[in-house]
Parts: C-alpha cells; sequence; structure tokens
C-alpha cells in the first residue's frame, strides 16, 4: 500500500486535471498527494492536448524545408571550435558568456546587459513564453506566423488570438488595426518581423507603430528578427525605450549554424536578469558558444551569404513565376507559393523536401542556385504530371 505523504505534503484545491480533491484517488481525506499512480495525473491538461512541433525529414535529398542555409559554416568557425573540443570536460567559463554578449551587443548596438544568450532563437522564444507568461493568459499571433508560437502557446496553457495577413499582391500584410485592439488584454504579442511563412516584411523597425504596439499593451511584444540579416532592419535601437519591447536573434540562417543552436534575446536588462535566472550560464553548449562568438568576431560572412542567398532568391522567384505558379516576394531566405496540387510527397519521391505551412501554400527555402534549379526543375516535372492526371 502506498504511504500518504510519499510524495508532497500539500493541500492543494485542485488537481492537474482540474477535478476535485474527493473525485481523485491520489489524495487522502486530508488533502495530502499521494503518488500518482497514473502519468495522466502528473501531465496538465494543457501539456496533454498540446501541439508539437511536426515535420518529416529527409535523409539523401535537398533539404529546402527549414530555411537552414544551403553554405557550410566557414572553416574558420569550425577551426576555433575544433581548437575548444578538448576542454569539453569542463563546464565553460563565464568569460566567455560575457564575450558572446559583448560581441552580440556591438553587432546590434546595444548594451551587453541586454543580451540573453540562448540556444537558437527558439531557445530564446521558449525561455519567454515560459518565463512570463501563465497559463490562461492572451497571447496575440499573427496568422500565419512561425509555428512554434503556437506549438508554445498550447505548451504554457495560454489562449491564443490569430490575426489573419492580408494577402496583397505580391506581399502579405498585417492587420495593424487589429493587432493593436487585440493587444490591449494579452499578455504576449509575437510577431516576427519578417513573417514566416510569406516572407513578408511587417513593421520594420518603424517607431511610431512598435510605439503604439507596446504603449497599447500591458504585456510583451516580442518581436522576432530572425531573418535579421535578410530584411536588414531592427528595433534593437528601442529595447532600451520600451521595456515591454524583447527581440529575438539566432545565428541559424545568415551565419549557417542551425544546428550549433545559437541564438539570443535583445530585451530591458531587469528582463535579462530575471530569464538568467531560469537558466544557467552554461545553456549554450561549449561548441556552440565557441562559433557565435568567432562568427560575431567575423559578422561579414553572414552578410556575404545573405547577398548570395537574396541573388538567388530572385532566380528561384522568377522560375516559380515562369512554371505558371502564384509566387509571393520575400525579404528572407524562404519564398511562399500557391498552388491546389499536392506537392510535398511527390517532391519528397524526387528527393526535395519543402514545406506545407498552410493549406494551398507551400514554402520553399532559397538553396544554392543548382538547388534552386534542381527544385524548379523536379517541381515542373510534378506539376506536368498533375497537369496531366487533373484533365
Ligand atoms: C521566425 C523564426 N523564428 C525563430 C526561428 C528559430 O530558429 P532557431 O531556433 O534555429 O534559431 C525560426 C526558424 O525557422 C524562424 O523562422
Amino acid at each position: 500500500m502506498r504511504q500518504e505523504g510519499a510524495f508532497l505534503k500539500l493541500t492543494p484545491r485542485e488537481t492537474c486535471d482540474g477535478k476535485s480533491l474527493k473525485q481523485v484517488k491520489n489524495y487522502s481525506s486530508r488533502g495530502i498527494l499521494i503518488a500518482p499512480t497514473d502519468v495522466k495525473d502528473i501531465i496538465y491538461p494543457w501539456l496533454k492536448e498540446a501541439k508539437e512541433y511536426d515535420f518529416s525529414d529527409i535523409k539523401d535529398g535537398i533539404r529546402l524545408h527549414l530555411n537552414e542555409s544551403p553554405y557550410p559554416p566557414p572553416d574558420f568557425v569550425l577551426d576555433a571550435v575544433k581548437k575548444y573540443l578538448i576542454q569539453g570536460n569542463r563546464y565553460q567559463h563565464p568569460d566567455l558568456t560575457k564575450r558572446f554578449k559583448e560581441l552580440a551587443a556591438e553587432y546590434n548596438k546595444v548594451e551587453p546587459g541586454e543580451i540573453f544568450p540562448t540556444p537558437g532563437g527558439d531557445g530564446a522564444i521558449r525561455s519567454v513564453f515560459l518565463n512570463l507568461s501563465m497559463p490562461g493568459d492572451r497571447v496575440v499571433l499573427n496568422y500565419p506566423s512561425y509555428s512554434m508560437y503556437s506549438v508554445y502557446s498550447s505548451f504554457r496553457g495560454l489562449n491564443q488570438v490569430r490575426v489573419p495577413l492580408r494577402e496583397e499582391g505580391e506581399w502579405w500584410k498585417e492587420d495593424w488595426e487589429k493587432l493593436v485592439t487585440e493587444a490591449r488584454d494579452a499578455r504576449l504579442v509575437a510577431i516576427d518581423d519578417p513573417n514566416n511563412p510569406t516572407g513578408s516584411p511587417m513593421i520594420m523597425g518603424d517607431e511610431q507603430r512598435l510605439r503604439e504596439l507596446v504603449e497599447s499593451t500591458k504585456g510583451i511584444v516580442l518581436l522576432d528578427e530572425a531573418y535579421y540579416e535578410f530584411s536588414g532592419y531592427t528595433a534593437s535601437r528601442l529595447v532600451s525605450k520600451y521595456p515591454n519591447l524583447m527581440i529575438v536573434r539566432t545565428m541559424s540562417k545568415a551565419f549557417s549554424l542551425a544546428s550549433f543552436r545559437v541564438g539570443y534575446l535583445i530585451a530591458n536588462r531587469d528582463v535579462v536578469k530575471a530569464l538568467e535566472k531560469g537558466s544557467t550560464p552554461f545553456d549554450v553548449a561549449l561548441p556552440s558558444l565557441i562559433a557565435g562568438i568567432t562568427a560575431l568576431e567575423n559578422p561579414g560572412y553572414a552578410h556575404r551569404i545573405a547577398q548570395e542567398i537574396s541573388e538567388n532568391r530572385e532566380g528561384l522567384y522568377q522560375g516559380l513565376i515562369s512554371l505558371g505558379v502564384k509566387a509571393y516576394r520575400s525579404i528572407t531566405n524562404f519564398l511562399l507559393f500557391k498552388h491546389s496540387a499536392e506537392l510535398v510527397e511527390p517532391l519528397m519521391r524526387k528527393g526535395i523536401a519543402i514545406r506545407n505551412p498552410v493549406k494551398g501554400f507551400y514554402r520553399v527555402s532559397v538553396g544554392t542556385k543548382e538547388q534552386c534549379n534542381l527544385f524548379l526543375n523536379k517541381l515542373g516535372e510534378v506539376l506536368e504530371n498533375s497537369d496531366t492526371k487533373q484533365r
């Protein structure tokens, strides 16, 4: 028989499932929690219902579905990382984190105290969702937008308010009035700028608009600038002015460091201090920290990659148009296009992975020129087949 109070000695009014104590066998008549006998009593209901990040991958093919850089990390980054691997038995020295903060601050013209290093941009988003919101809070999102906002919202038990983007010719636009209105009672407003999956610009670092948004809410405005190196605009200078403005950055895209998992949040120094309490100085692994430091010491290569990708993107866009496909303009390293046929599986069979973020729309990452051309050839074949079948 189980011992009363074997777990925790507390008298909560509700269990994880929101049932009263009397309904649940895990509580004794004195309200003492007894170790749960069933795993479902341990997991909060919102966590049971939470969405997962879902994607199918490809092994021996071209990955154009995750908005990665098609170029490997530069040799000088890899050489620096290799030199540090021998120290893998040690926790990294705090000076390395300090150095990363200084470099990221210099890169963004902010203060080192305003930088919170994280495992990828996702680490920054996760940290804000988990530490700065509570189950039941409202979160306002553009729809569509980066899928992890919705994953973290459901994981945290937040009430999502989706504000649909509008198609305007070759671009997509946010519904500004509605965003500002909905922001009023929100704990969190998360906006990717540029937007994923459309590739369109949103606020573009415009102070007047940002001010309207940050002042209209009692909550947080989380501006995700994952594609900053491609878009060229930022609101980082405004973080010191508006304490509820936070900016997400990643080194996964133009810096070619996706699986190193390096990113950071730019936020008010008190927010950074608070978030640091919920993490350890070792959360960004040593090889990743070294890769991030070395890359930020020589950021020029990321700008060359961004430049090259922008040129390739133009070729990809024109190629899609030549195939008679409705494609949208983009200021990122991916393009959105529209088609009624099912394209993911047929392209996968031809060795190319793309993504289908919304029914009837496809997102393709901009690869090297060769990869873009190969994708266009294969897409042409698939479309020809699907046309023949439809006739
Ligand atoms: C808008 C946006 N934010 C954040 C991320 C997260 O990237 P990472 O966690 O690799 O830094 C992505 C990745 O695709 C993204 O598109």
